[in-house]
């Protein structure tokens, strides 16, 4: 893998990274550089990882092949005219950014750029993460190896066509909410039936975690697993009938269709977005040094 590695932007998602590669070893400290607007944030980084902080965002694009777009979606159009013009052919850029579309990402560069898409998610945090990856047409396979591994050290990935990225925020980018508000229904539910809150909450996450590590170790569907703890006419099926009754699955299903919709409208409201006035012409940050 070429290196290092450049991240820009040292907030939630771009720490787990530095985290992630770091501690699995794909990347030594000094082989992970960042910039970083925030100066205490920056020294947090640098004292925390010893990972080294870039002077500016082109100080780090003259100096890494690899780079990760992780600023918020919204800091995009200043960070793309600024270093879009200095991207060049053997640079390979791996955007977090929701709902930013590949192409949207070359119409800053002024030639063809390797480029690949990613979707992590919160869990990525604690690297549990699950990040789907979109490579754009100029990515090579060993393009996409390098993103597997590097979102490998902070969970699990799947490949997918960009045209998907929408439906994947609907489902595992925003699936960690549904799940914590199924968490705290279980819980609740379990408190009505006399539990303590603590024992409840306890419990309905253990369920969780164990359920979940059950699909993954034994490879069954859900739906196989599901019907083998239902014993005819007894608690279980009950509960489900309840669900079922409370429609459940659909309100699930819903949940995912309307978040992807809700997805793509953001990513066309980026396209209608003006732009920065000027190529390079990024505004200057308070308290930058
Ligand atoms: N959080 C998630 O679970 C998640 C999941 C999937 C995808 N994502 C995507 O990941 C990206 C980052 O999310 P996040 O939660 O990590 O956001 P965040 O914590 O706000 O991190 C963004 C970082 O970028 C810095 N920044 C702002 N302008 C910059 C510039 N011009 N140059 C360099 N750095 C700059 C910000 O500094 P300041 O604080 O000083 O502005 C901040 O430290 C977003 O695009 C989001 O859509 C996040």
């Amino acid at each position: 893998m070429r290196k290092p590695l450049g991240i820009i932007g040292g907030g939630n998602v771009g720490e787990a990274l530095i985290a992630g590669v770091i501690q699995s070893g794909l990347f030594s400290p000094e082989e992970v550089r960042f910039s970083e607007p925030r100066p205490d944030r920056r020294d947090y980084l640098r004292e925390k990882y010893q990972a080294p902080a870039a002077k500016s965002n082109l100080d780090l694009v003259a100096h890494t092949p690899i780079l990760i777009l992780a600023v918020k979606p919204q800091s995009v159009p200043e960070v793309l005219s600024e270093i879009g013009p200095a991207l060049k052919k053997d640079h390979l850029l791996i955007s977090i950014c929701a709902g930013v579309p590949l192409d949207y990402l070359q119409s800053y560069c002024r030639q063809p750029i390797r480029m690949i898409r990613a979707m992590p998610n919160t869990p990525a945090l604690i690297q549990k993460g699950a990040t789907a990856l979109a490579p754009s047409p100029q990515a090579k396979a060993e393009d996409l190896s390098t993103a597997e591994a590097i979102f490998q050290a902070v969970g699990i990935t799947v490949i997918v066509k960009e045209s998907l990225m929408d439906a994947v925020t609907g489902l595992s980018g925003s699936g960690p909410a549904y799940v914590f508000a199924a968490i705290e229904a279980l819980a609740a539910g379990g408190v009505k039936e006399g539990l303590s809150q603590e024992a409840a909450l306890a419990l309905t996450t253990q369920t969780v975690l164990g359920a979940a590590h059950l699909i993954q170790s034994t490879g069954k569907h859900p739906a196989t697993l599901r019907d083998q703890v239902c014993t005819p006419g007894g608690t279980t099926i009950s509960g489900l009938y309840a669900m079922e009754e409370g429609g459940f699955r659909l309100a699930l299903m819903n949940a995912v269709i309307s978040a992807t919709r809700r997805s793509k409208e953001l990513g066309e409201a980026l396209r209608t977005t003006p732009r920065p006035s000027s190529p390079g012409g990024a505004k200057k940050r308070k308290g930058k040094k």
